[in-house]
């Protein structure tokens, strides 16, 4: 007796779109290659995402904000719920801002994750940097990629300075003015820089309008633009790998895009949103209501950047005064920290896969394989150095809270911070060159004790 034949499975609906687009886009074969991509697993691997991830949630709770805000610098008389401020003639775009805080469903929540979020942004993409700097993941051929990179990471500071600006508050309007003041110093062409920057003389009625477009359209497009050609060439070159036993230079030992690293990502990306709603909904930050309207004639002390600036602001405070003149051209003294030395430090980001290549390691060779600290102590001891000289002008931008915390003369604090920008990153450099080298060295062996065992009596 032979079984009935079993009836043939119908295609689920899922199945007949599928099998209706690969009629007609042959995705199959493609995305067969794609979803079976080995991505090498190492959690430091993940900070490029946290960094893309922060970015999306920007977008989307800037898209939010951008409902409301007003890039206009024309004067209102503020008649919103907040005290303090009635009756106080401040700009249409602070007017925004402030019923964007207080009146605005959800507003102020938003305001706040779209800060956090650019914190942490910027966070993770110098994190990220760092750990491709320390092992050396940048080499051959990801030269580009490293270039990209930097250019993303410039973008992320534009997009910082941009919307910090943009609530017309007295703390972002001093920032705005030193941004101004760096443009104007640039030799013969400062003041056509400056003009073109804020669209008339300081403080200017067009600037928040340039900002606006700068922050919602320029810089966002430039950042997805660029990170979809850094990702596609992660992609093209695949994926550097950690020193594994399995792991060589002709292949990539790793769990597969499907299911294993899109899932990873999926949830990295609502535990990174999450945290996000968290320090939104918890943490206050920018409270530009406490901080006034912005007045060209007033200064709010004290006054700090967004961290990712501050080793800008502290590098303008560290400068002495020195001015001087070329062809009858007096060059103030915010042009060197402001332009001059930023432009050397990016200038040696930039450069650096070439400057490791042909001063430090002699290897032009094509590398896929990750290197420890240790393996090239002089590349370490460049970093530490360069991370110190950092953490020092990034301390400098408080000097003055410092001075007041520690009360101690303000030109004292600055002398000493001025020598430490000098002398601790000689030092932390030559202390990571010895330790990488020590590190390097073979363990030798203990001595085996030759001495046979005095006989117990
Ligand atoms: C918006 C900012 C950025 C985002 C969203 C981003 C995202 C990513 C992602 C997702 C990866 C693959 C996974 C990983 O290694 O983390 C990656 C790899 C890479 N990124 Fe970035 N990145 C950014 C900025 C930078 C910067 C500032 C640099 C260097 C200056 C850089 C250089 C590289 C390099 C060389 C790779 C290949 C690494 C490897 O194969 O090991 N990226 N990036």
């Amino acid at each position: 007796m032979t079984a009935a034949p079993r009836p043939e499975a119908k295609d689920s609906l899922l199945d007949r779109i599928a099998g209706w687009a690969d009629d007609r886009l042959k995705l199959a074969e493609g995305s067969r290659k794609y979803l079976r991509k080995a991505f090498p697993g190492h959690w430091s691997f993940l900070i490029g995402e946290i960094a893309m991830f922060a970015l999306i949630i920007l977008l989307l709770t800037g898209t939010f904000l951008a409902l409301f805000y007003t890039p206009d610098t024309t004067p209102v008389v503020y008649s919103g719920p907040y005290v303090p401020l009635q009756g106080t003639e401040i700009s249409a775009a602070y007017n925004s801002v402030l019923e964007l805080s207080f009146e605005v469903r959800a507003g102020l929540l938003f305001r706040q994750i779209h800060h956090w979020a650019a914190l942490v942004f910027v966070a993770a993409i110098v994190v990220h940097m760092l750990r491709i700097f320390f092992t050396g993941a940048f080499r051959r051929p990801r030269e580009l990629n490293w270039v990209v990179g930097g250019i993303l990471l410039l973008l992320a500071f534009g997009a910082g300075f941009t919307g910090y600006s943009l609530p017309d508050d007295l703390l972002s309007g001093t920032g705005l003015r030193i941004g101004y003041s760096a443009l104007l110093s640039v030799p013969f062409v400062g003041p056509l820089l400056g003009y073109l920057g804020i669209g008339g003389e300081y403080p200017g009625v067009g600037v928040l309008g340039r900002l606006h477009i700068l922050h919602v359209m320029i810089i966002p497009a430039g950042l997805l633009g660029l990170l979809g050609a850094h990702l596609f060439m992660v992609v093209r070159q695949k994926h550097t790998q950690k020193r594994t036993r399995r792991a060589r230079e002709d292949n990539v030992v790793g769990e597969p895009l499907w299911p294993n690293q899109a899932l990873t990502m999926t949830s990295l990306f609502f535990a990174v949103a999450a945290v996000l709603a968290f320090l939104g909904g918890v943490f206050e930050i920018n409270p530009v209501w406490l901080y006034g309207p912005y007045e060209p004639f007033e200064v709010f002390a004290p006054s700090q950047p967004d961290w990712y600036m501050g080793w800008l602001e502290g590098l303008l405070r560290l400068w002495p005064a020195w001015e001087f003149t070329i062809l009858g051209v007096t060059i103030p003294a915010i042009f060197i920290p402001s332009v001059v030395v930023p432009g050397i430090l990016f200038g040696i980001v930039f450069a650096w896969p070439w400057i490791d290549a042909r001063w430090i390691t002699g290897d032009h060779a094509e590398h896929h394989i990750n290197q420890r600290p240790r393996d090239v102590p002089a590349r370490t001891a460049f970093g530490f150095a360069g991370l110190t000289f950092l953490l020092v002008i990034f301390v400098a931008g408080s000097n003055d809270v410092m001075a007041a915390a520690l009360q101690t003369p303000l030109d004292t604090l600055t002398t000493v911070l001025r020598w430490a920008a000098i002398v601790l990153p000689v030092l932390a450099g030559l202390a990571a060159y010895r330790i990488a080298e020590r590190l390097n060295q073979p363990v030798e062996a203990a001595p085996s004790s030759t001495v046979p065992a005095a006989k117990s009596t």
